[in-house]
C-alpha cells in the first residue's frame, strides 16, 4: 500500500473497509494460488495439513472453514478421518467460484461445498460443527474478536477451533530481520510482479505487522470462551498455528 493509500485505508468506516478488502480479493484472486506457492515457497500446503490434522484428531462431524479463499484449508479438513461434510465460506465471489472447481476437479466436490457469507454473521445455528478453521483471515477480518466469536458459536461442546495466521515477529533475532524484511520488501515486489496488484500486496504485508502477536490471539480466543488453547510456531515463527477447544 502507498503511504497514500495507507492513510485513506485508515480513515475507512468499517463497511468502506469490508469492501475494499473485497474488491482486493476479487482483483488477486485468479493468481491468489500461484502467489501463496511463490511466497510461502510451497510451505503453504505443510502448514495447513498441519492445521486440519490438530483441529480434526479424534473428531467425526461436519466442519466449517472460514475465510476459506480458494479453499485449500477446507479440502485439507475434508481429507482429514472423521470430517463428514466440510463447508467453505468467503464473502467474495470469485474465491467461491474457484474453490468449488478446484473441490470438483480433485473429485471432493461431494464432500466440500462452498457457499458465499460474512465471518463477522456465519449463517449456521450454534453448535452445528464439530471443528471450524480459518487460515490467513483474521488479520482481514474488520473485526477479530466478533469473527472468533462466532466461530466459537457454530462450534460444538467438545469440539475444536483452528486458526492458522502469519503473525508479526517482535524479536531482535537474525531470522526475524530477515523475515520482517522479506514480508515488508519481497512480498509486495513479487506481489506487484507476478499479480499486477502491488497495492494489494503492499497492505497484505502491512497487515501482518499491525496483526496481533499469536500470545495475543490466544488471549482472543479463550475470551471467546475457548479453553486450552495451544500456541505452535510454524515457519520459522512467522506463522502462528493456534488450537483451541470448546468447553
Ligand atoms: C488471505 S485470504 C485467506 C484465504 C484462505 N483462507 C487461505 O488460507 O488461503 C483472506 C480471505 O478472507 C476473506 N474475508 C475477509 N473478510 C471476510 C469476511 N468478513 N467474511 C468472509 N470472508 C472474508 C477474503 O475474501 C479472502 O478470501
Amino acid at each position: 500500500m502507498t503511504r497514500q493509500a495507507e492513510i485513506a485505508y485508515e480513515g475507512l468506516s468499517k463497511a468502506a473497509r469490508v469492501r475494499y478488502i473485497a474488491r482486493m480479493f476479487g482483483r488477486v484472486s485468479g493468481r491468489y494460488d500461484l502467489l501463496n506457492t511463490v511466497m510461502t515457497v510451497g510451505c503453504h500446503h505443510g502448514w495447513r495439513k498441519e492445521a486440519a490434522m490438530a483441529v480434526a484428531q479424534g473428531l467425526q462431524g461436519d466442519a466449517l472453514d472460514v475465510a476459506t479463499g480458494t479453499g485449500d484449508l477446507a479440502l485439507a479438513l475434508a481429507r482429514q478421518p472423521g470430517m463428514a461434510r466440510v463447508v467453505g465460506l468467503d464473502m467474495v465471489v470469485e474465491m467461491v467460484a474457484l474453490a468449488r472447481s478446484k473441490a470438483s476437479r480433485a473429485g471432493m466436490g461431494e464432500w466440500a461445498s462452498f457457499c458465499r457469507g460474512d465471518a463477522l454473521a456465519l449463517p449456521f445455528p450454534d453448535g452445528a460443527f464439530v471443528c471450524v478453521t480459518s487460515g490467513f483471515a483474521m488479520r482481514n477480518v474488520v473485526d477479530v474478536t466478533r469473527a472468533v466469536r462466532e466461530m466459537a458459536r457454530v462450534t460444538q461442546t467438545g469440539g475444536r477451533i483452528a486458526i492458522l495466521e502469519f503473525v508479526p515477529q517482535k524479536t531482535r533475532s537474525l531470522v526475524a530481520a530477515s523475515q520482517r524484511c522479506y514480508i515488508q520488501r519481497m512480498v509486495p515486489a513479487l506481489g506487484g510482479l507476478l499479480s499486477g496488484e502491488r497495492e494489494a500486496y503492499s497492505y497484505l504485508s502491512r497487515s501482518v505487522d499491525g496483526f496481533q502477536s499469536a500470545e495475543q490471539l490466544a488471549g482472543t480466543m479463550e475470551a471467546a470462551g475457548l479453553r486450552s488453547v495451544r500456541v505452535r510456531k510454524l515457519g520459522l515463527g512467522a506463522v502462528g498455528l493456534l488450537v483451541g477447544e470448546k468447553g
